[in-house]
Protein backbone atom coordinates (compact mmCIF):
# COMPACT_ATOMS: atom_id res chain seq x y z
CA UNK A 1 0.00 0.00 0.00
CA UNK A 2 1.33 3.72 -1.01
CA UNK A 3 1.31 6.11 1.98
CA UNK A 4 -2.01 7.76 1.22
CA UNK A 5 -4.29 4.68 1.40
CA UNK A 6 -6.40 6.11 3.84
CA UNK A 7 -6.78 9.42 2.21
CA UNK A 8 -6.82 8.35 -1.62
CA UNK A 9 -9.27 10.93 -3.37
CA UNK A 10 -7.12 13.75 -2.05
CA UNK A 11 -3.66 12.39 -2.33
CA UNK A 12 -3.43 9.66 -5.73
CA UNK A 13 -0.72 11.20 -8.33
CA UNK A 14 -2.17 10.06 -11.60
CA UNK A 15 0.86 7.89 -12.77
CA UNK A 16 -0.26 5.50 -9.66
CA UNK A 17 -3.93 5.19 -10.88
CA UNK A 18 -3.29 2.44 -13.50
CA UNK A 19 -1.45 0.43 -11.38
CA UNK A 20 -3.87 1.18 -8.60
CA UNK A 21 -6.66 -0.37 -10.74
CA UNK A 22 -4.96 -3.38 -11.88
CA UNK A 23 -4.26 -3.82 -7.85
CA UNK A 24 -7.77 -3.83 -6.90
CA UNK A 25 -8.73 -5.99 -9.78
CA UNK A 26 -6.44 -8.18 -8.62
CA UNK A 27 -8.62 -8.26 -5.63
CA UNK A 28 -11.89 -7.75 -6.88
CA UNK A 29 -11.77 -10.61 -9.27
CA UNK A 30 -11.27 -13.10 -6.61
CA UNK A 31 -14.14 -11.96 -3.95
CA UNK A 32 -16.49 -11.74 -7.13
CA UNK A 33 -15.64 -15.57 -7.74
CA UNK A 34 -16.15 -16.23 -4.21
CA UNK A 35 -19.72 -14.30 -4.11
CA UNK A 36 -20.93 -15.63 -7.31
CA UNK A 37 -19.99 -19.56 -5.87
CA UNK A 38 -21.39 -18.96 -2.42
CA UNK A 39 -25.12 -19.39 -3.12
CA UNK A 40 -23.99 -22.48 -5.61
CA UNK A 41 -22.44 -23.79 -1.86
CA UNK A 42 -25.71 -22.75 0.37
CA UNK A 43 -27.68 -24.06 -1.86
CA UNK A 44 -28.85 -27.25 0.04
CA UNK A 45 -29.72 -25.39 3.40
CA UNK A 46 -32.58 -23.93 1.10
CA UNK A 47 -33.21 -27.38 -0.45
CA UNK A 48 -34.95 -28.80 3.32
CA UNK A 49 -38.48 -27.33 2.28
CA UNK A 50 -40.08 -30.93 1.58
CA UNK A 51 -40.01 -33.79 3.37
CA UNK A 52 -39.07 -36.87 1.31
CA UNK A 53 -41.63 -39.19 0.48
CA UNK A 54 -40.96 -43.19 1.74
CA UNK A 55 -41.18 -43.79 -2.25
CA UNK A 56 -38.28 -41.18 -2.78
CA UNK A 57 -36.33 -42.84 -0.30
CA UNK A 58 -37.25 -45.75 -1.36
CA UNK A 59 -35.59 -44.69 -4.57
CA UNK A 60 -32.52 -42.98 -2.90
CA UNK A 61 -31.51 -45.83 -1.67
CA UNK A 62 -31.14 -48.77 -4.80
CA UNK A 63 -28.26 -47.84 -6.12
CA UNK A 64 -26.70 -48.34 -2.81
CA UNK A 65 -28.14 -51.93 -3.10
CA UNK A 66 -27.40 -52.06 -6.65
CA UNK A 67 -24.07 -51.91 -6.37
CA UNK A 68 -23.38 -53.84 -3.12
CA UNK A 69 -25.15 -56.79 -5.25
CA UNK A 70 -23.01 -56.37 -8.04
CA UNK A 71 -19.62 -55.99 -5.71
CA UNK A 72 -20.84 -59.28 -4.44
CA UNK A 73 -22.10 -60.92 -7.34
CA UNK A 74 -18.77 -59.91 -9.05
CA UNK A 75 -16.65 -61.08 -6.02
CA UNK A 76 -18.70 -64.37 -6.37
CA UNK A 77 -17.44 -65.42 -9.60
CA UNK A 78 -14.01 -65.71 -8.15
CA UNK A 79 -14.81 -67.66 -5.29
CA UNK A 80 -16.65 -67.56 -1.74
CA UNK A 81 -13.54 -66.42 -0.26
CA UNK A 82 -13.44 -63.98 -3.53
CA UNK A 83 -16.33 -62.42 -2.66
CA UNK A 84 -15.71 -61.90 1.12
CA UNK A 85 -12.61 -59.83 0.47
CA UNK A 86 -14.97 -58.00 -2.59
CA UNK A 87 -17.55 -57.13 0.67
CA UNK A 88 -15.06 -56.61 2.86
CA UNK A 89 -13.48 -53.59 0.49
CA UNK A 90 -17.15 -52.67 -1.16
CA UNK A 91 -19.45 -52.54 1.51
CA UNK A 92 -17.94 -49.44 4.01
CA UNK A 93 -16.66 -47.99 0.57
CA UNK A 94 -19.86 -47.55 -0.87
CA UNK A 95 -21.24 -46.81 2.21
CA UNK A 96 -19.09 -43.89 2.35
CA UNK A 97 -19.10 -43.07 -1.26
CA UNK A 98 -23.24 -42.40 -1.62
CA UNK A 99 -23.36 -40.38 1.75
CA UNK A 100 -23.59 -36.89 1.21
CA UNK A 101 -24.25 -33.69 2.94
CA UNK A 102 -28.31 -34.47 2.11
CA UNK A 103 -28.38 -38.20 2.60
CA UNK A 104 -26.43 -41.03 4.40
CA UNK A 105 -26.94 -44.95 3.77
CA UNK A 106 -25.99 -48.03 5.23
CA UNK A 107 -26.86 -51.71 6.59
CA UNK A 108 -27.36 -52.40 10.12
CA UNK A 109 -28.06 -55.66 12.48
CA UNK A 110 -28.52 -56.96 15.91
CA UNK A 111 -25.54 -59.62 14.84
CA UNK A 112 -23.22 -57.30 12.70
CA UNK A 113 -20.61 -58.69 11.34
CA UNK A 114 -19.09 -55.54 11.32
CA UNK A 115 -19.00 -54.02 14.38
CA UNK A 116 -19.36 -50.66 12.58
CA UNK A 117 -23.05 -51.69 11.20
CA UNK A 118 -24.39 -52.18 14.95
CA UNK A 119 -28.21 -50.76 15.02
CA UNK A 120 -28.85 -47.07 16.00
CA UNK A 121 -31.35 -45.98 19.00
CA UNK A 122 -33.60 -44.71 15.66
CA UNK A 123 -33.95 -47.75 14.42
CA UNK A 124 -34.95 -50.20 17.75
CA UNK A 125 -38.72 -50.01 17.29
CA UNK A 126 -38.78 -50.76 13.83
CA UNK A 127 -36.21 -53.41 13.78
CA UNK A 128 -38.05 -55.21 16.87
CA UNK A 129 -40.79 -55.60 14.99
CA UNK A 130 -39.08 -56.82 11.68
CA UNK A 131 -37.38 -59.08 14.49
CA UNK A 132 -40.55 -60.67 15.31
CA UNK A 133 -41.77 -61.49 12.04
CA UNK A 134 -44.34 -58.08 11.99
CA UNK A 135 -45.07 -56.05 9.04
CA UNK A 136 -42.09 -56.26 6.95
CA UNK A 137 -42.82 -53.10 5.03
CA UNK A 138 -40.52 -50.33 4.71
CA UNK A 139 -40.91 -47.57 7.03
CA UNK A 140 -40.63 -43.76 7.74
CA UNK A 141 -39.22 -42.20 10.92
CA UNK A 142 -38.95 -38.46 11.61
CA UNK A 143 -36.07 -37.79 14.03
CA UNK A 144 -35.72 -35.21 16.46
CA UNK A 145 -33.27 -33.22 14.75
CA UNK A 146 -35.78 -33.12 11.75
CA UNK A 147 -33.80 -35.81 9.83
CA UNK A 148 -36.08 -38.52 8.18
CA UNK A 149 -35.28 -41.95 8.32
CA UNK A 150 -36.12 -45.00 6.60
CA UNK A 151 -35.67 -48.24 6.97
CA UNK A 152 -36.16 -51.82 4.88
CA UNK A 153 -36.01 -55.11 6.31
CA UNK A 154 -33.17 -57.56 4.62
CA UNK A 155 -34.23 -61.55 4.55
CA UNK A 156 -31.14 -64.18 4.20
CA UNK A 157 -31.82 -66.03 0.80
CA UNK A 158 -30.08 -69.42 -0.08
CA UNK A 159 -26.60 -67.87 -1.60
CA UNK A 160 -26.26 -66.15 1.48
CA UNK A 161 -25.85 -69.04 3.07
CA UNK A 162 -22.31 -69.45 2.49
CA UNK A 163 -21.19 -66.69 4.27
CA UNK A 164 -23.73 -66.58 6.75
CA UNK A 165 -25.33 -70.09 6.98
CA UNK A 166 -24.95 -72.45 10.11
CA UNK A 167 -22.55 -74.90 8.18
CA UNK A 168 -18.98 -72.62 7.33
CA UNK A 169 -15.97 -74.35 4.81
CA UNK A 170 -12.86 -74.18 6.78
CA UNK A 171 -11.66 -71.59 4.47
CA UNK A 172 -14.59 -68.74 5.21
CA UNK A 173 -14.39 -69.69 9.16
CA UNK A 174 -10.62 -68.67 8.54
CA UNK A 175 -11.42 -66.13 6.80
CA UNK A 176 -13.82 -64.66 9.27
CA UNK A 177 -11.71 -65.58 12.42
CA UNK A 178 -8.88 -63.58 10.92
CA UNK A 179 -11.15 -60.59 9.43
CA UNK A 180 -13.77 -60.91 12.13
CA UNK A 181 -13.47 -61.20 14.95
CA UNK A 182 -16.09 -60.18 16.69
CA UNK A 183 -18.20 -61.68 14.33
CA UNK A 184 -21.88 -62.49 14.96
CA UNK A 185 -23.37 -62.36 11.41
CA UNK A 186 -23.48 -66.82 11.12
CA UNK A 187 -26.01 -69.33 12.03
CA UNK A 188 -28.92 -67.68 10.08
CA UNK A 189 -31.31 -69.93 7.84
CA UNK A 190 -33.14 -69.00 4.85
CA UNK A 191 -35.86 -66.66 5.40
CA UNK A 192 -34.28 -65.08 8.39
CA UNK A 193 -34.43 -61.46 9.33
CA UNK A 194 -31.00 -60.24 9.07
CA UNK A 195 -30.83 -56.75 9.50
CA UNK A 196 -31.52 -53.51 8.15
CA UNK A 197 -31.06 -51.08 5.19
CA UNK A 198 -31.03 -47.50 5.94
CA UNK A 199 -31.40 -44.35 4.61
CA UNK A 200 -31.55 -40.83 6.46
CA UNK A 201 -32.51 -37.43 4.66
CA UNK A 202 -30.46 -35.20 6.50
CA UNK A 203 -32.36 -31.74 7.52
CA UNK A 204 -30.23 -28.83 7.10
CA UNK A 205 -31.01 -25.38 9.02
CA UNK A 206 -31.20 -22.57 6.98
CA UNK A 207 -29.37 -19.85 8.39
CA UNK A 208 -32.31 -17.90 9.81
CA UNK A 209 -33.55 -20.69 11.84
C1 LIG B 1 -19.06 -64.02 0.13
C2 LIG B 1 -19.54 -63.88 1.47
C3 LIG B 1 -20.84 -63.17 1.70
C4 LIG B 1 -22.03 -63.46 1.11
C5 LIG B 1 -22.35 -64.49 0.04
C6 LIG B 1 -22.98 -62.57 1.74
N1 LIG B 1 -22.38 -61.76 2.66
FE1 LIG B 1 -23.27 -60.43 3.88
N2 LIG B 1 -21.47 -59.83 4.57
C7 LIG B 1 -20.27 -60.39 4.22
C8 LIG B 1 -19.20 -59.62 4.79
C9 LIG B 1 -17.71 -59.89 4.65
C10 LIG B 1 -19.81 -58.56 5.50
C11 LIG B 1 -19.13 -57.45 6.28
C12 LIG B 1 -18.93 -56.23 5.35
C13 LIG B 1 -18.28 -55.09 6.06
O1 LIG B 1 -17.14 -55.25 6.54
O2 LIG B 1 -18.89 -54.01 6.11
C14 LIG B 1 -21.25 -58.74 5.34
C15 LIG B 1 -22.18 -57.89 5.88
C16 LIG B 1 -23.54 -58.02 5.71
C17 LIG B 1 -24.52 -57.14 6.29
C18 LIG B 1 -24.25 -55.86 7.09
C19 LIG B 1 -24.38 -56.05 8.56
C20 LIG B 1 -23.19 -56.74 9.17
O3 LIG B 1 -23.39 -57.89 9.58
O4 LIG B 1 -22.08 -56.16 9.19
C21 LIG B 1 -25.74 -57.62 5.92
C22 LIG B 1 -27.08 -57.03 6.29
C23 LIG B 1 -25.51 -58.77 5.08
N3 LIG B 1 -24.16 -59.00 4.99
C24 LIG B 1 -26.51 -59.49 4.50
C25 LIG B 1 -26.27 -60.44 3.51
C26 LIG B 1 -27.32 -61.05 2.72
C27 LIG B 1 -28.80 -60.79 2.86
C28 LIG B 1 -26.70 -61.88 1.82
C29 LIG B 1 -27.33 -62.68 0.70
C30 LIG B 1 -28.09 -61.91 -0.26
C31 LIG B 1 -25.28 -61.80 2.09
N4 LIG B 1 -25.05 -60.92 3.10
C32 LIG B 1 -24.32 -62.54 1.41
C33 LIG B 1 -20.08 -61.52 3.44
C34 LIG B 1 -21.06 -62.09 2.66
Amino acid sequence: MHKCASSWPRCNPPQRRAKERDVSRLVILPLLALALALPVQSEPLGAAKALPTLDQQAEQLKPYKQLLQGALQNGLNGGTLAAMAACQLMAPALQSNLTSAVIEVGRASHKPRNPANGLQPWMLEAHRDYLQGGDSAPRQIALNDGSVGYLEPIYLQQGCLQCHGAVLTGEVSDFLAANYAADRATGFAVGDYRGLFWLKTIAVKTPQQ
